[in-house]
């Protein structure tokens, strides 16, 4: 039996997420036949579900420091060739209303759904045909240096191959090591991957002092292996999440020493002498609790800082108090895993690739672009800035 024949482009993009889906818009609108073939049963779910439904697609503050990579050096060139700039114009050209929340985030006013349909209507303009529910069985490379791809929904070819399958987050929504897989298949390292802006999940003495207070929220400095981030700090069930430690997940593995300063911005010691002279009958407890959540400052005074009326403290005890209260050492016992992360962190290893077209360096033709890549962004909408960055340097490239 023969078997059927092939249906020929110009280039297949794997994976109808923010980065397959800039790639092929991009290519399409030089004139180039793209088809995007994606798994799941409809494209760019993760753009769906990001920013609470209201897609933080890009960040006005994007430099190449807010983003980890074994080689820091790579994002440089698709940044600065497709800048945030670069987006927010399609965004307004498409009419879509959005507001900067903080520090350079930008928010669509409405919904996520806006940025997914006006990259649809750039890819249908541009004459890119998509396919859903198109499972990929196998990924073959022809002596002619053609790749093949062997679907549910029958053989593809093209003389290019975009692998945009994004990392293992979020399994539920089409996540998938495919990526990897066929990286590993054509000869690329990938170095290790673990979830990245991820709640940190804690065990004995921590997690039974606080889990009760789930709920509770306060600002906070994360700090760990030389990085810092101030924003809030939440309070789970099995341990702690809030930006704070999203961004500060990224820099941490198990056993690394994680530090908090619960009075970020403030003098610990100088506001404990304050009260020490103006407030000295008050016990430290009530005290904090003007300063920190009540329930937290209580359980802070049952745990970790004896509190009695502040008179009674030695300088010694107050300057005890204040470096705890700066440099709190809270032992995270590990990560809530991909089931809730918002990144991976590692993957297809950038020495493999071209940075000015995110191109294979040893088979021409394939290329990797978006979370599949070892480059990932802080919190902010920074990773869907280097999804369309590295997607339109490949598109660009084709
Ligand atoms: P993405 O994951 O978007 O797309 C990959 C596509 O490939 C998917 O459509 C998938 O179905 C498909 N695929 C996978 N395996 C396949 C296979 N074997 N065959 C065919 N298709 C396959 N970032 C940000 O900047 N601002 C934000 O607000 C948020 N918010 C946010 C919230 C949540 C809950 C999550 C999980 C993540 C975010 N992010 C974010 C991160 C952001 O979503 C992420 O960095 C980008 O979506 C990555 O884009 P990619 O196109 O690389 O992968």
């Amino acid at each position: 039996m023969t078997a059927p024949p092939s249906t020929s482009c110009d280039a297949l993009v794997i994976g109808a997420g923010a980065a397959g889906l800039m790639c092929a818009l991009t290519a399409g609108q030089r004139g180039l036949r793209v088809r995007v073939l994606d798994h799941a049963n409809k494209v760019g779910k993760k753009i769906l579900m990001s920013g609470g439904g209201r897609c933080n697609f890009t960040n006005t503050g994007t430099t190449p420091a807010n983003y980890l990579s074994a080689n820091p050096h790579f994002c440089k060139s698709a940044l600065a060739r497709y800048t945030p700039w670069h987006f927010i114009e399609l965004v307004e050209r498409h009419g879509i209303a959005y507001h900067e929340k903080e520090l350079g985030q930008l928010f669509c006013d409405e919904s996520s759904k806006q940025i997914v349909a006006m990259l649809l209507a750039e890819c249908a303009a541009a004459g890119v045909e998509i396919r859903t529910h198109c499972a990929i069985e196998r990924v073959e490379h022809t002596d002619a240096g053609r790749f093949r791809l062997h679907t549910a929904q029958g053989r593809f070819e093209a003389p290019s191959l975009v692998v945009a399958s994004g990392g293992l987050s979020i399994p539920s929504m089409g996540a998938s090591g495919f990526g990897y897989t066929l990286a590993r298949q054509f000869g690329h390292a990938v170095l290790p991957t673990r979830a990245g802006l991820v709640p940190l999940t804690l065990s004995g003495k921590h997690a039974e002092r606080l889990h009760d207070l789930a709920g509770v929220a306060l600002p906070v400095e994360a700090r760990c292996n030389g990085m810092a981030f101030r924003s809030f700090l939440l309070v789970t069930h099995r341990g702690i999440s809030g930006p704070a430690i999203l961004q500060i997940s990224n820099y941490w593995q198990p056993g690394d020493d994680l530090r908090l300063d619960l009075l970020p911005g403030q003098d610990a010691e100088a506001l404990l002498r304050e009260w020490q002279h103006a407030r000295r009958d008050a016990e430290l407890k009530t005290l904090l609790a003007e300063v920190l959540p009540k329930r937290f400052a209580q359980r802070l005074c049952e745990h970790w800082i004896a509190s009695k009326p502040l008179r009674q403290y030695t300088p010694r005890e107050l300057e005890g108090i204040a470096a705890l209260l700066r440099d709190w050492p809270l032992v995270a016992s590990g990560t809530e895993g991909y089931r809730t992360a918002e990144v991976t962190l590692g993957g297809v290893d950038t020495d493999g690739l071209s940075s000015s077209t995110m191109m294979s360096r040893h088979v021409p033709g394939l290329h990797f672009i978006g979370e599949v890549v070892d480059v990932t962004g802080w919190l902010g909408g920074y990773n869907f800035q280097w999804a369309w960055a590295s997607g339109h340097a490949a598109g660009h490239a084709l």
